[in-house]
């Protein structure tokens, strides 16, 4: 069953933790997609992992790292209690590195996405699938919500799935009611959706609907 990741991205701790409030009242919700921009990797910025230690939940998060230098954060990810960290494949300047900052990860006992933008090939999974825990792919360009889904993702899902039958495939960006099955048959089994939920009068409900559409 693929499982549904609500997405928070905000400039405000106390908009961040509202959303989180949220989602803690809906039990099917187990996991948190929380997004982290230092302005520089995109041209936006949100709230950074040490500016929510002091909130306490019972999601799981998955940290999705938008910065330049995600090695700079992993200690404060670590102190966050963050489950997963996502880091972009052109963060690094080589596999070497990237490889490097997996195994930091998993000393620190947090799972490892790693990420690539629409426009790299997702051939670069072919060395780093046995290393990783998720591998991760951007359906819009990174750095705001509510952005139209880039139809090729879901080509570029169905490859890594027919390429790697076992690994577990993330999708993120501009998933919503309209498109959530079409990714689901292409193999995603993590599908973050913001937008798609924040955007709705009634988010419960959507979420709700969300999940049926997967089931
Ligand atoms: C985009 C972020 C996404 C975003 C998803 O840069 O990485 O996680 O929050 O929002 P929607 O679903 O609106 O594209
Ligand atoms: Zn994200």
């Amino acid at each position: 069953m693929a499982q549904l990741i609500p997405a928070i991205l905000s400039k405000e701790v106390s908009e961040v933790e509202e959303k989180i409030r949220f989602l803690e009242q809906i039990p099917e919700i187990t996991e948190v997609h929380i997004d982290f921009e230092d302005g520089l990797f995109v041209p936006n910025d949100t709230v950074l992992p040490k500016d929510l230690f002091g909130i306490k939940t019972r999601l799981a998060i998955d940290a999705h790292m938008m910065v330049v230098s995600p090695q700079d954060y992993f200690h404060d990810l670590e102190h966050l209690g963050a489950s997963a960290a996502d880091i972009h494949f052109e963060s690094f300047i080589g596999f070497t590195e990237l490889l490097n900052a997996v195994s930091n990860l998993h000393t620190m006992k947090i799972k490892v996405g790693v990420v690539v933008n629409p426009e790299t090939d997702v051939e670069i999974f072919k060395s780093l699938i046995p290393e990783i825990d998720v591998a991760f792919i951007m359906s819009v360009y990174p750095g705001f919500q509510g952005k139209p889904f880039l139809p090729q993702s879901l080509d570029r899902c169905s490859v890594l799935r027919k390429s790697y039958p076992n690994a577990i495939i993330q999708i993120d960006g501009g998933v919503s009611k309209a498109n959530i099955e079409a990714v689901r048959a292409h193999g995603a089994d993590r599908i973050v959706v913001g937008s798609g939920i924040w955007k709705n009068l009634d988010p419960k409900q959507t979420i709700y609907e969300l999940l049926e559409k997967i089931k």
